[in-house]
């Protein structure tokens, strides 16, 4: 069975109640329970938190291991030099993912320390650019 981890940084946990014009009215548990259903041949697991090198220590624990990695570093892709290297140094390839179209919004989101050392980027597709990201490890 493939392992698939989706790893949400910082007010990803807010999913739902968040500026819904932007980020939509599903939590992220409940959109999980959806893509499990979709996908009952992958062992998809989940991990949020909003402090960073805790997301730095489960992309070390899981990046030897898993198939892939699906993150979305909320306001962090935009300032973590130290998700990056932690990215760099795992075996395991990570796609970035974002609900909004950051390159829509304001100008300090376009900028991302993630995208060069990922396999790939799916930006603003709402809760289904997780989806989509699943879709390119099958
Ligand atoms: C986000 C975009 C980021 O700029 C923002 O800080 C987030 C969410 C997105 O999924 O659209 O927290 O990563």
């Amino acid at each position: 069975m493939k392992r698939i981890q989706i790893i949400n940084g910082p007010n990803l946990n807010l999913l739902g109640k968040r500026e819904p014009s932007v980020y939509g009215n599903q939590s992220f548990e409940s959109y999980l329970e959806e893509l499990k259903t979709r996908f009952p041949e992958i062992e998809l697991s989940y991990f949020q938190s909003n402090v960073e090198g805790e997301l730095v220590n489960k992309l070390q624990e899981v990046g030897f291991d898993v198939e892939g990695i699906i993150m979305n570093a909320g306001a962090y892709t935009h300032t973590s030099i130290a998700i990056a290297d932690a990215i760099r140094s795992i075996t395991a390839p990570v796609i970035e993912v974002h609900i909004s179209n950051v390159y829509q919004r304001e100008s300090y989101r376009h900028q991302s320390y993630l995208s060069a050392v990922c396999k790939g980027c799916i930006i603003g597709f709402g809760l289904d650019s997780y989806r989509l990201a699943i879709e390119s490890f099958l």
